[in-house]
């Protein structure tokens, strides 16, 4: 059974219910990423590779990222953010090409003070620009359980889901003169890293040392994708995430969201956009 995220949310349980005896999940974190920064603070803790911790403490965060190079492809994995105080912590899970005109999709996970909201921020670059600000809070408390986070790219699209929930879409607007990625590969990243500045209102919380070292974890790593290898993309045969749309029940899942949890929408921000917000957003 192959099933994509942003699929509906009552398939979606049931989804989670079959994965309990059948072995949907086929990334391994031993096989399929590298620890490429973190000096031992990213760590395999099982021998299947299905679970990886990354940890934060005053000299360094950590990171993975994926040995291949997707042109287009569907990235999941569950986490588990850090707990209690984790302000100016940012847990990360995003998908980037590199050079200085980069294309870049992201998750970030925005710490906070003990009882507060995490935020989660989403952004897409297009050649080295950003600008593009979503954010969320979520509906969940995300330090208590894994919870599943997904990017699925396609040519015609890019949407971010929340355990199955739809929470945005960025549509392929190049017809209105919208750069969209499409040309340059993406490696998969996740990164625990601290940015105090930008992550907890311009530096207002600190981040409290004292509770170092900070941990998250991540959890049945799946990317799928078109590989990048020897200047060309090959993409597997029918999959689904290639072509797939939010369908209806999609939409309603994402109105709620968008309505009850968004926080900031670049499109809606007048004041940063004067002369009218960004042609992607009408
Ligand atoms: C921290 O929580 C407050 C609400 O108590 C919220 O306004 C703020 O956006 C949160 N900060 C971050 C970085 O998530």
């Amino acid at each position: 059974m192959k099933l994509s995220c942003g699929t509906r949310f009552t398939f979606l349980v049931l989804f989670l219910f079959a994965a309990q005896s059948v072995a949907v999940y086929a990334g391994s974190f031993h096989k399929d990423v590298q620890i490429h920064w973190g000096d031992g603070r990213g760590k395999v803790r099982d021998r299947d590779g299905k679970l990886l911790s990354l940890s934060l403490d005053k000299s360094s965060g950590s990171g993975f990222q994926s040995h291949q190079e997707f042109l287009y492809g569907k990235a999941e994995v569950q986490m588990k953010l850090v707990p209690g105080n984790s302000a100016g912590t940012v847990t990360t899970f995003y998908l980037k090409s590199p050079g200085t005109t980069w294309d870049e999709i992201d998750f970030e996970f925005l710490g906070n003070i003990s009882g507060h909201p995490y935020t989660l921020h989403t952004n897409v670059y297009t050649r080295g620009s950003g600008d593009k600000e979503q954010q969320f809070h979520l509906w969940f408390d995300p330090t208590k359980n894994f919870h599943t986070y997904c990017i699925t790219w396609n040519p015609q699209r890019i949407i971010f889901t929340v355990d199955g929930v739809p929470i945005r879409e960025f549509k392929n607007s190049e017809s209105m003169g919208v750069p969209f990625p499409k040309n340059q590969p993406m490696r998969l990243y996740a990164s625990l890293w601290e940015a105090e500045h930008w992550a907890t209102r311009g530096g207002l919380e600190k981040t409290d040392w004292s509770k170092a070292p900070f941990t998250a974890f991540y959890r049945n790593y799946n990317v799928e994708g078109c590989v990048w290898a020897n200047g060309k993309s090959s993409c597997p045969a029918n999959a689904l995430w290639f072509t797939q749309k939010v369908d209806l029940e999609g939409e309603k899942k994402m109105k709620w969201a968008q309505s009850k949890y968004m926080i900031y929408n670049y499109c809606t921000d007048k004041r940063r956009f004067p002369q009218g917000v960004p042609a992607v957003c009408t």
